[in-house]
């Protein structure tokens, strides 16, 4: 009988995929991941969460799978594009897709007649893939490199900042304290924010990282007073794998100055 590290050895040799070696685990599938690719991603995956750092992480992501081979893929951003449709419906207002990764929003609000939207993600191939999917139509978004931690906006510069699927990667309260501070500092007073996560019956992970999962009270109670809750939707999401996966969304005022 084999160890894991031993098997992890000769499956790495088997597939020529590198690894570090002080990192390998068998990781186990997850619920959030196509179950027909989850054998040949686990092999990949040895080592991947402990040693790749964040932004390998989905870089790799974006290089390796089509954007409608990942568990977050909608066709459209229904439930985001109604609701920034409905808080601000300016089309020179500033709006914000942070996470925006290969999202097909930005393609909906660029047709729904907004002038002024940028789109922040922290893998440049994410943004490639929505560049490239836009053609001439990209030269019209603001495309920004960047961990939203460590982002820093001219102050007030923000009318609507929209997040599906990227604060519940935060963890720690140390950068999800710094992710409030910059919203804070980036969104005008009358601004508004959309954040969405795993509602508290979604799934453990997404993308095999683990995730902070949120009801509409303790979303908000991580935002706190600045911030004016306006309301929340559920979302049930289904995956392009046929799973369902439960989101929760709120929208906030920040408060005037
Ligand atoms: C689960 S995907 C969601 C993508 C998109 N918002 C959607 O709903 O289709 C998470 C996205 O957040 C990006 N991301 C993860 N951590 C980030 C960070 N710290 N700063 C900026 N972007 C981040 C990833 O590259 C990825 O595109």
């Amino acid at each position: 009988m084999l160890s894991p590290i031993a098997l992890a050895g000769r499956l790495r040799r088997l597939l020529e995929v590198p690894l570090g070696g002080a990192c390998a685990t068998l990781g186990a599938q997850e619920p959030d991941e196509n179950p027909k690719q989850a054998a040949l991603k686990n092999i990949y995956s040895l080592g991947r969460n402990s040693c790749m750092s964040e932004k390998g992480h989905w870089e790799h992501v974006y290089k390796t799978k089509a954007s409608d081979e990942v568990s977050w893929f909608q066709p459209h951003a229904k439930t985001s594009l109604d609701l920034i449709k409905k808080l601000e419906p300016d089309p020179e207002a500033h709006i914000m897709d942070v996470g925006g990764g290969a999202s097909l929003l930005v393609d909906d609000l660029i047709a729904s007649g907004y002038r002024n939207l940028s789109v922040l993600d922290i893998s440049s191939s994410a943004l490639e893939v929505t560049q490239k999917r836009l053609g001439v139509a990209a030269n019209k978004v603001r495309w920004i490199v960047e961990d939203v931690i460590r982002l820093s906006l001219p102050k007030h510069s923000i009318d609507v900042w929209h997040d599906r699927a990227v604060f519940h990667f935060l963890t720690t309260s140390v950068q999800r304290d710094q992710y409030v501070k910059t919203v804070l500092n980036s969104v005008k007073p009358g601004g508004h924010v959309i954040v969405s996560t795993f509602a508290t019956d979604g799934p453990e992970k997404c993308s095999g990282l683990p995730v902070q999962r949120y009801s509409a009270g303790s979303l908000h109670d991580q935002f706190g007073e600045p911030f004016v809750l306006l309301g929340h939707e559920y979302e049930n999401h289904r995956t392009p794998f046929g799973t369902d996966q439960h989101f929760i969304y709120c929208y906030c005022r920040v408060v005037d100055a």
